[in-house]
């Protein structure tokens, strides 16, 4: 049986993930020592491919990857079609309305401007308050945009919250918590459902034993 095609996102979550398949007895040598290499196999069922978040759902919804681990954040923003199955619980973090320190954000007239990576997220958190602003996408360091002010306020990723802290930014509202999912996709599923399964349950008792 050829191996399940597990797309990782790179860096922590990949990390974290590696650490849970040692818990589950599976060998990780490659991918502990991977260099350069983008797949690896981890144990004989799994074989890693390590993407950037947006990639693990793209490679996950076109079936081309059978699974993906990828953070909340990312599924959030995406609009493809695959199932997510397991939190994984690990890179625990949250979304959040930061702005400048003391600064009333709900207050005046004047539409407001948001900067964000997550403009769906931001779109949608401000639709449910029935409230009309204008979002400007920021590939990163969104913190810049009020400092610059080019935006009254950011919607992002606070994990530790110093990056706010050092920038004399605070949150004003808390969004949705984060933590990194276990998704797959939906012919994968239905065609190795048992191998499927299988992965998962022994996932959630190497994660129980974890904790
Ligand atoms: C994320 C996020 C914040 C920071 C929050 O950025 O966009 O900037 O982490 O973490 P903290 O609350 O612990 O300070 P990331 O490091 O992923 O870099 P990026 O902005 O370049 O995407």
């Amino acid at each position: 049986m050829k191996p399940i095609k597990m797309a990782l996102t790179k860096g922590r979550l990949e990390k974290d993930t590696v650490a849970l398949f040692d818990l589950m007895g599976l060998d990780c040598t490659a991918i502990k020592d991977k260099g350069r290499r983008l797949i690896l196999p981890v144990g004989d069922k799994i074989e890693a491919v390590l993407a950037k978040a947006a990639d693990v759902i793209t490679y996950v919804e076109y079936g081309v990857c059978d699974m993906g681990v990828v953070g909340k954040d990312t599924i959030a923003e995406s609009t493809g079609s695959f199932y997510e199955i397991m939190d994984l619980g690990f890179g625990k973090c949250r979304f959040a309305l930061a702005g400048p320190k003391n600064i009333d954000f709900y207050s005046g007239f004047k539409s407001k401007t948001i900067a964000t990576k997550y403009p769906n997220v931001a779109r949608n958190f401000f639709e449910s308050k029935g409230m009309n602003v204008n979002i400007i996408k920021i590939e990163g360091s969104v913190e810049l945009a009020p400092l610059l002010h080019l935006a009254d306020a950011i919607v992002d990723i606070v994990e530790t919250g110093n990056t706010l802290r050092e920038n004399g930014l605070e949150v004003i509202e808390e969004i949705m918590p984060i933590t990194a999912r276990l998704i797959v996709n939906m012919a994968s599923l239905k065609m190795r459902k048992a191998e499927i399964e299988q992965l998962v349950a022994q996932m959630e008792e190497a994660r129980r034993k974890s904790l």
